[in-house]
């Protein structure tokens, strides 16, 4: 005994008991081995902070989506990458409508809950790691703030030229972001400040994620400002084409490949 986490497939197990507890079937999390109990997605943040955060929303229908998620399907059009696909929510919507969809994933669990759900083309592993199958795509998804799958100024560059590299001509991304500075708390505002000290970005948050005895490595999930997603776009094979803060201060990004 550590007292540290079991490094381990945090998002799989807590998909599959947050399954179990929306369908009754299979084995459920237990509050004193009797009572069905919240499957709850632990946060750390590396300055102390933690929270937690109800994991059933990852199933959720479309009735319970918030509006910019369909805005953000609304826009999708053509062969379509969704990364970081979760627990399918996005990519089951779209099969109904015909658009042909790939779920990727690092979770080996994650995937297993979609195959369960019903998404029928899904592939594990990174965006680089896919980059080399040669398959093409008209819109990538960066949905469920998987914006922050760019981490920060040192893996955008590579993030975005491994999406550019699957991304057919007139490609578009479309990525759901959190504008992290409107708050006055102090708690963020002050790891803001000690990001910037330490030469990183306010927002790029160092986290690890938590699920009863599992945890994940620390990694680091960017939370940013439209105007620092624009500096970390330019210069790459994308350009910023729109930004619908209608549900602020989460915002609707849309990157096109430049010509
Ligand atoms: C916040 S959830 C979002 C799920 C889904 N997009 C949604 O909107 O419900 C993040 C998902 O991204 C996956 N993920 C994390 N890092 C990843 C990476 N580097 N490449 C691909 N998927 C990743 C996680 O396993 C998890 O399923």
């Amino acid at each position: 005994m550590t007292g540290q986490p079991r490094i381990g497939d945090v998002f799989g197990e807590l998909l599959r008991d947050a399954m179990a507890v929306a369908t009754g079937v299979g084995p459920r999390p237990l509050a004193g081995g009797r009572l069905p109990r919240p499957v709850i997605e632990v946060i750390e943040r590396d300055d102390g902070l933690i929270n937690g955060a109800p994991a059933a929303h990852y199933l959720d229908g479309p009735a319970d989506w918030q509006p910019h998620d369909h805005r953000a399907v609304d826009r999708v059009r053509g062969d379509t990458l969704d990364i970081g696909v979760g627990a399918g929510r996005i990519a089951l919507l779209l099969q109904e409508r015909e658009v042909p969809v790939t779920g990727l994933d690092v979770s080996p669990g994650a995937l297993a809950v979609c195959r369960r759900r019903g998404v029928r083309d899904l592939v594990h592993g990174t965006v680089d790691e896919h980059a080399a199958s040669g398959r093409r795509y008209d819109t990538f998804l960066l949905l469920g703030n998987n914006l922050g799958l760019i981490e920060g100024r040192e893996r955008a560059p590579a993030f975005l030229a491994a999406l550019a590299a699957m991304a057919r001509p007139g490609a578009q991304v479309i990525a759901h972001g959190t504008d992290p500075y409107g708050t006055r708390d102090p708690v963020h505002t002050g790891y803001h400040e000690y990001n910037r000290r330490r030469g990183r970005l306010g927002g790029q948050l160092r986290l690890r994620l938590r699920y009863r005895e599992l945890g994940t490595p620390w990694f680091d999930y960017l939370v940013c400002s439209p105007e620092e997603l624009a500096g970390l776009v330019h210069g790459t094979a994308w350009r910023l084409v729109d930004v619908d803060d209608r549900d602020a201060p989460y915002y609707l990004a849309t990157l096109r490949l430049s010509a």
